[in-house]
C-alpha cells in the first residue's frame, strides 16, 4: 500500500469504530431512580457520560444519603468513544496526623470504636475533587448545570419511598447521638415515614456554593465548617489536609476473559485484582457446561475467590506507599494455571488461617453505570464506608462525614483470631489511602463497550461483579437476569461461602457435602448493570434495593 494512504486508513478505521460503538439512546442506572433521572436528563441535553455520572452522583448525595455523598470518596472508571480509558482515584486520604498505631489506646489495646466510629476515622473526602476532575477531562455541559438537580432535590425535598423511610428509621438511634444529624433526618426526633418530604436546606446551600466554586469544599466556607467541627470535637482533619487533597489519575487495570477485554480498578482498590485473578482461574473451566448456580460452578467460583483474596490480603495497599505490589504476576494467565492446579474439583480446600484474618464487613456503598449515544461509558462506585458514614453531618453544611479510615488495618502486628489484621501494606500513614474493595468495571468486545457493572458490599463487591459478568459471558444472560441471579462470595477467611438464600437448596446441600461451610444471607450487593446487545443499551437495576432505577435517555 502507498505509504501516504496509511493515515487515511487509520482515520477511517477509527471513525468506523466510533460509528460501530454508538447506540440510539444512552442509559443511566443507579440505586435511586430520581438520581438516574437526573443523569438521563443531562444525556438528553447533549451531556457526555461523564456529565451524566457527575449529575447522578451529586443527586445520590441527596436522595441516597446512606452512601451517595459529598463527604466520602470513590473511583470513576471511564472509556471514551475512541477507546481511551481513564481511572480517577478519589479515595479519601488519611490526614497528616495519621499514624500506624492510631487505633491503639493508651494501654496499647486496639480501640475499635475509635477506628470505626470516631471523628479520627474521617478521611479527607475526595468526592467533590474527583467529580470535578472527571468533568474537567470529559465534561461537555457547564459544571453548574450538573449540580442543579441535586440542589433542587435538597432545597425542595423529595418524597420518601417506603425503602428510604425504612433505612432512615433503622438508623434513627444512631442519628440521636448528634443533634444536627437527627434534625436533618427526622421530624423533630420522630422517624420520617413513607410519603413524607425530606428537604435538606443546609445541603442545598452547600451544593449551591459548589456549583459556583467547587474549591469551596476544600478552601472556602464548607472547608471552614468541617474544620470547625473537627476542632470542637477532637477530629484530626485540618485546613491543610483539605487544601492538600488531590485525586490521583491511575492506570486502568486491564485483563481479559474468554475474549472480552475487562477494564477494572487498580490499587488502592483490590477490586480489580480480585476480580481479574478469579476470572483468570475460572477461564480454565467450562462453566457454561456446568450451568449457573450448579454445585460444580459455585464450588469453582468460591475456590477462585478464596485464592484471589489470599493474595489481596498479602500484597494490596495504597500503591503510593507500596512500591512492590506484584500485580503483573498475580494477574498473569500462567499464575492462574498454577492456582488451578491447587483446586480439587470435588472437595473444598482449606484456607490457611496462619497468615491473618479479616476485620468485619460494614455497609454501605453505591454504584452507578452510564453509557451515552457515542458509546462513552462511566462506571463509578463511591462510599462513606458504613451506612450514613459516621452518622454525623457537618453542622451548617448538611452532608455526612465518612468513616473510611476504618478500612486501614488495626495496628502493627495486630493480627489475631478475632479478625484483626496488622499487616504493613495497609497501616494508616499520613496522606495514605485505605485499601478498598470497590470494583467498577467496563467490558469491551470487538472494540466497543459491551457491559458496565459495579456494586456496593464491602469485600463482597468483586464477587458480586464477578457474578454479573459470568452470567452474561458464560451463561448468556440478559442484563436483568445477570443482576437477579443468586450470588455467592468467598474471601479466604473466614473459610466459608456466603450464599444468597435464593441459591437452590440442592446446590447448598451439595456444597456442604464437598466440605464447604455456608453462611446464608438474604441479599448480597446491589449491582447496577448496562449491557449493550444488538446495538442497544439494556439497563438493569438491582431490585435488592427496591428504589434502584435504570432510566434511558
Ligand atoms: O472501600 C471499600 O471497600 C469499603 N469502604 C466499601 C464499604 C462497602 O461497600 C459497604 N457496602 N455495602
Amino acid at each position: 500500500m502507498r505509504l501516504f494512504l496509511v493515515p487515511f486508513l487509520l482515520l477511517f478505521l477509527r471513525l468506523g469504530l466510533c460509528l460501530h460503538a454508538g447506540i440510539p439512546r444512552g442509559m443511566v442506572v443507579s440505586q435511586e431512580r430520581l438520581a438516574s433521572e437526573a443523569g438521563a436528563q443531562v444525556l438528553r441535553e447533549g451531556g457526555s457520560a461523564v456529565d451524566a455520572a457527575v449529575a447522578t452522583a451529586f443527586a445520590l448525595a441527596v436522595v441516597h444519603p446512606a452512601a451517595g455523598n459529598l463527604g466520602g470518596g470513590g473511583f470513576l472508571l471511564s472509556r471514551s468513544a475512541s477507546g481511551r480509558s481513564s481511572f480517577i482515584d478519589f479515595r479519601e486520604m488519611a490526614p497528616a496526623a495519621a499514624h500506624p498505631r492510631m487505633w491503639l489506646g493508651e494501654d496499647g489495646r486496639y480501640d475499635g470504636a475509635r477506628h470505626h466510629g470516631s471523628l479520627a476515622s474521617v478521611g479527607v473526602p475526595g468526592t467533590v475533587a474527583g467529580l470535578r476532575e472527571a468533568w474537567k477531562r470529559e465534561g461537555r455541559l457547564p459544571w453548574a448545570r450538573l449540580l442543579k438537580p441535586a440542589i433542587r432535590l435538597a432545597r425542595d425535598g423529595f418524597v420518601l419511598s417506603e425503602n428510604q423511610a425504612a433505612s432512615l428509621a433503622a438508623h434513627l438511634d444512631e442519628f440521636k447521638r448528634h443533634a444536627p444529624t437527627l434534625a436533618q433526618f427526622s421530624r423533630e426526633g420522630e422517624a420520617l415515614r413513607k410519603g413524607d418530604r425530606l428537604a435538606q436546606p443546609d445541603l442545598a446551600k452547600t451544593l449551591a456554593r459548589l456549583a459556583k466554586d467547587w474549591t469551596d469544599f476544600y478552601r472556602g466556607r464548607t472547608a471552614r465548617l468541617m474544620v470547625l467541627d473537627m476542632k470542637a470535637h477532637g477530629g484530626l482533619l485540618t485546613a491543610t489536609d483539605l487544601r492538600g487533597y488531590r485525586p490521583a489519575i491511575r492506570e486502568t487495570l486491564k485483563g481479559s476473559y474468554r475474549g472480552v477485554e475487562i477494564l477494572a480498578a487498580p490499587p488502592p482498590s483490590s477490586g480489580g485484582q480480585v476480580l481479574l485473578e478469579a476470572l483468570n482461574i475460572l477461564e480454565g473451566y467450562d462453566l457454561g457446561g456446568m450451568g449457573a448456580s450448579s454445585p460444580a460452578e459455585v464450588h469453582l467460583v468460591a475456590e477462585a475467590l478464596r485464592r484471589a483474596f489470599a493474595d489481596r490480603a498479602q500484597f494490596l495497599g495504597d500503591p503510593d506507599f507500596n512500591g512492590g505490589i506484584p500485580l503483573s504476576r498475580l494477574l498473569s494467565k500462567d499464575y492462574a494455571a498454577q492456582l488451578r492446579g491447587t483446586i480439587d474439583r470435588e472437595r473444598a480446600s482449606a484456607s490457611a488461617p496462619d497468615r491473618f484474618a479479616w476485620p468485619k464487613d460494614r455497609p454501605d456503598t453505591t454504584h452507578l453505570s452510564v453509557i451515552d449515544r457515542k458509546g462513552r461509558a462511566v462506571s463509578l462506585t463511591y462510599t462513606l464506608e458504613d451506612s450514613y458514614g459516621l452518622k454525623r453531618i457537618v453542622p451548617g453544611a448538611g452532608f455526612l462525614l465518612n468513616n473510611e479510615m476504618g478500612d486501614f488495618n488495626a495496628g502493627p502486628g495486630l493480627t489475631d483470631a478475632t479478625g484483626l489484621i496488622g499487616t504493613a501494606p495497609n497501616l494508616a500513614q499520613p496522606r495514605k489511602r485505605p485499601l478498598s474493595s470497590m470494583c467498577p468495571v467496563i467490558l469491551v468486545k470487538e472494540g466497543a463497550v459491551f457491559m458496565v457493572s459495579g456494586s456496593p458490599g464491602g469485600r463482597t463487591i468483586p464477587a458480586t461483579v464477578l457474578h454479573t459478568l459470568l452470567q452474561v459471558v458464560d451463561f448468556g444472560a440478559d442484563a436483568q437476569a445477570a443482576v437477579d441471579a443468586p450470588r455467592v462470595h468467598h474471601q479466604w477467611l473466614p473459610d466459608r461461602i456466603q450464599v444468597e438464600s435464593s441459591l437452590p437448596a440442592a446446590t447448598k446441600a451439595a456444597l456442604q457435602a464437598m466440605g464447604h461451610a455456608l453462611k446464608e444471607v438474604k441479599k448480597q450487593g446491589c449491582a447496577q448493570v448496562i449491557l449493550v446487545r444488538n446495538g442497544r443499551a439494556e439497563g438493569a437495576a438491582d431490585a435488592r434495593w427496591p428504589d434502584s432505577g435504570a432510566v434511558a435517555e
